[in-house]
């Protein structure tokens, strides 16, 4: 059985990021059925497109200043951490379940990371290409839903020293 199949609910229209969340899902479902012997060389090669994934993600919030660049910066960072951490206790202290336990734990960790946070970028990244003010569409578009601003739109869910005041991705995984 797949860990993770992908659906249209993970589709984010915008075709790059989309691609690159495909190759996501695909590498975690490989990783999550590995035989032991190939589990360090996959985990390695997972992280080196999740670096890359990431990084993308993180130009393009530099490129249109992103208000929520440090919330969406600050859970890219605690999952590579957390990918880089289980990778040295599976290889160095033969930790192998805690292997299983990041893939299990990741599939949903994604769905939601990219239901929220890649979501917003890429509405954000398909209004500027549009010519249209992304921060008035969301607010209309939250107006229309009846729902309050999410303090992530405006980038007001972190005090001036940066720090995320949501919950961090390490304690979802732990
Ligand atoms: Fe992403
Ligand atoms: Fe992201």
């Amino acid at each position: 059985m797949t860990l993770l199949d992908w659906s249209e609910k993970l589709e984010l229209d915008h075709v790059r990021m989309d691609a690159t969340h495909r190759e996501f899902v695909a590498q975690l479902n490989a990783l999550h059925v590995a035989p032991e012997e190939e589990f360090i060389p996959l985990l390695d090669a997972f992280i080196e497109h999740t670096v890359a994934h990431f990084e993308q993600e993180q130009q393009w919030m530099r490129e249109i200043d992103f208000p929520p660049i440090h919330c969406h910066t600050s859970e890219h960072e605690g999952v590579l951490n957390i990918m880089r951490d289980v990778r040295r206790m599976v290889h160095d202290e033969g930790k192998r379940e805690i292997g299983r336990v990041l893939t299990r734990e990741l599939a949903p960790w994604f769905e939601n990371h990219a239901s929220g946070m890649d979501a917003m970028l890429s509405f954000y990244l398909r209004c500027i290409e549009s010519g249209v003010d992304p921060r008035q569409a969301m607010v209309v578009q939250q107006q229309a839903a009846g729902v309050d601003q999410n303090p992530c739109a405006t980038g007001a869910c972190h005090d001036n020293t940066g720090a995320v005041s949501t919950a961090s991705p390490e304690s979802e995984l732990r």
